[in-house]
């Protein structure tokens, strides 16, 4: 009886890693550098050294000015109106990807450089790091939640988590205000990152099966499209290195990569939005979405008024229910076909 219960429970827990495989990748790593132009970055000597290691998107884009709402957004789908880098607290009914990943028993973390201590909830800490860049803490659907909150660590972390084969499946780190370019220049973080994200490749701990994706939360400058230099490293990519991917991409297909990825459902916000959150290419190749092919992209350098900053505006606070297999491919297509058709209509009038 016991034997039996054991062998139904093993069946069940093997049943639901199964159904959890990552279709492209079993981890991504995700990396936010500030304030940089496309082809400022694009130029930068150590940055176009590293091109040739993995897929380059050039044309990805950030969601809106300034930092804070285009860290928010790449966590939860939305920025809610937010439109400057003030203390905000989201809500504790809003939900975020914690909310996807948790379902399908994944882990993850977001290790931020100097950090005081894990589930540090203040606003800055010596300058160095500042809680605009931590999407994970704004959402008091983390912050309030002790279990999740514990997840929020300072980036010492990452390399015990590494030494115990621990690296979660999602992972958002965040370099201090030196090290991402804000106070410092694009060749400053580039060294850093050359010092400090990529030897990781050559630790198999790290590099197993991984998605490691290098992004800008946004341009320095406003006027202009809100392009950001990305690049796809790791082993999940290492069939397309030295490629450019000129689909068109913004933050939050972060989400729609991620939940694509793992089969996660949607949070329903702009993670659905067809124009905006095209599926990595070598992901969408496998996962069977069919990306839309976006003819007059947004410049997304301005705010969509939201209830953060007017608290009239609706508020969507659930993920929507999982779109069905055939509905990951069918809807986006059919949409896409709308937004091509809506793009043709805006054109003529
Ligand atoms: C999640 O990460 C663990 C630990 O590295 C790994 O064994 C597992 O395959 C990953 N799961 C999925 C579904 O990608
Ligand atoms: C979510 O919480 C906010 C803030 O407490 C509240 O204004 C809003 O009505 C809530 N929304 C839902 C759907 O519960
Ligand atoms: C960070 O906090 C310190 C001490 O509270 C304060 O003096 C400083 O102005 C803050 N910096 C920023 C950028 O908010
Ligand atoms: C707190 O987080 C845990 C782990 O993610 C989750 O299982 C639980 O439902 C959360 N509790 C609330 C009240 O949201
Ligand atoms: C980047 O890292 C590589 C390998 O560690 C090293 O050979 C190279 O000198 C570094 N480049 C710079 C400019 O620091
Ligand atoms: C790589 O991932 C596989 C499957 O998740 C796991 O069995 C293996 O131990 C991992 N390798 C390392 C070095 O962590
Ligand atoms: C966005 O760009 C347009 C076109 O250059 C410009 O008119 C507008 O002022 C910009 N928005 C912001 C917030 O800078
Ligand atoms: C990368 O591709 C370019 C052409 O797109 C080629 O000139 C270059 O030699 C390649 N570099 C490597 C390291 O393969
Ligand atoms: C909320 O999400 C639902 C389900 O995806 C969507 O139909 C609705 O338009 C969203 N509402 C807002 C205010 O964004
Ligand atoms: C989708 O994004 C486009 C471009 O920013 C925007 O015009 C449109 O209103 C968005 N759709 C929804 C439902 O939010
Ligand atoms: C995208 O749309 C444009 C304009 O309709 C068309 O010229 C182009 O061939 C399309 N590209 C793809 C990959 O379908
Ligand atoms: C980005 O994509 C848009 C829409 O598909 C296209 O019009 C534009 O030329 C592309 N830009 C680059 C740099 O590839």
């Amino acid at each position: 009886m016991l034997f039996k219960s054991i062998v139904s429970l093993a069946l069940v827990a093997a049943a639901a890693a199964q159904a959890t495989k990552g279709k492209a990748f079993d981890h991504v790593f995700i990396v936010f550098l500030e304030n940089t132009n496309y082809q400022i970055a694009a130029t930068d000597p150590i940055l176009s050294s590293l091109t040739p290691q993995g897929v380059l998107l050039d044309n990805y884009s950030g969601v809106t000015h300034p930092s804070e709402p285009n860290y928010v957004a790449a966590a939860g789908g939305d920025y809610f109106g937010i439109s400057d880098d003030s203390l905000y607290y989201i809500p504790s009914n809003v939900t975020t990807i914690v909310d996807l990943l948790d379902k399908k028993g994944l882990t993850w973390k977001t290790y931020q450089e100097d950090l005081p201590h894990a589930c540090f909830t203040g606003f800055n800490s010596t300058n160095l790091y500042m809680r605009k860049h931590n999407p994970f803490i704004i959402y008091d659907s983390i912050a309030q939640n002790q279990t999740r909150c514990n997840n929020v660590v300072p980036a010492t972390q990452l390399a015990t988590d590494l030494a115990a084969g621990d690296l979660p499946n999602y992972s958002f780190y965040t370099p201090n205000m030196l090290n991402d370019a804000h106070d410092t220049t694009i060749a400053y973080a580039s060294k850093w990152l050359n010092n400090t994200i990529i030897p990781l490749l050559s630790n198999p701990a790290f590099n197993n099966n991984t998605l490691v994706v290098i992004t800008f939360d946004e341009t320095e400058d406003y006027p202009i499209a809100n392009r950001v230099w990305t690049l796809l490293l790791g082993d999940a990519v290492a069939a397309l290195k030295n490629t450019t991917d000129s689909t068109y991409y913004t933050h939050y297909s972060l989400l729609s990569t991620v939940e694509s990825n793992w089969d996660l459902g949607n949070l329903g916000r702009q993670d659905t939005n067809v124009t905006l959150s095209n599926v990595f290419d070598f992901v969408a190749k496998v996962t069977g979405y069919e990306n839309a092919n976006v003819t007059n992209p947004p410049f997304l350098n301005d705010t969509i008024p939201g209830f953060m900053t007017n608290h009239s505006t609706p508020l969507n606070t659930t993920s929507s229910t999982p779109k069905s297999a055939a509905d990951s491919i069918a809807v986006p297509k059919v949409m896409a076909a709308f937004a091509v058709l809506a793009g043709a209509f805006a054109a003529m009038i």
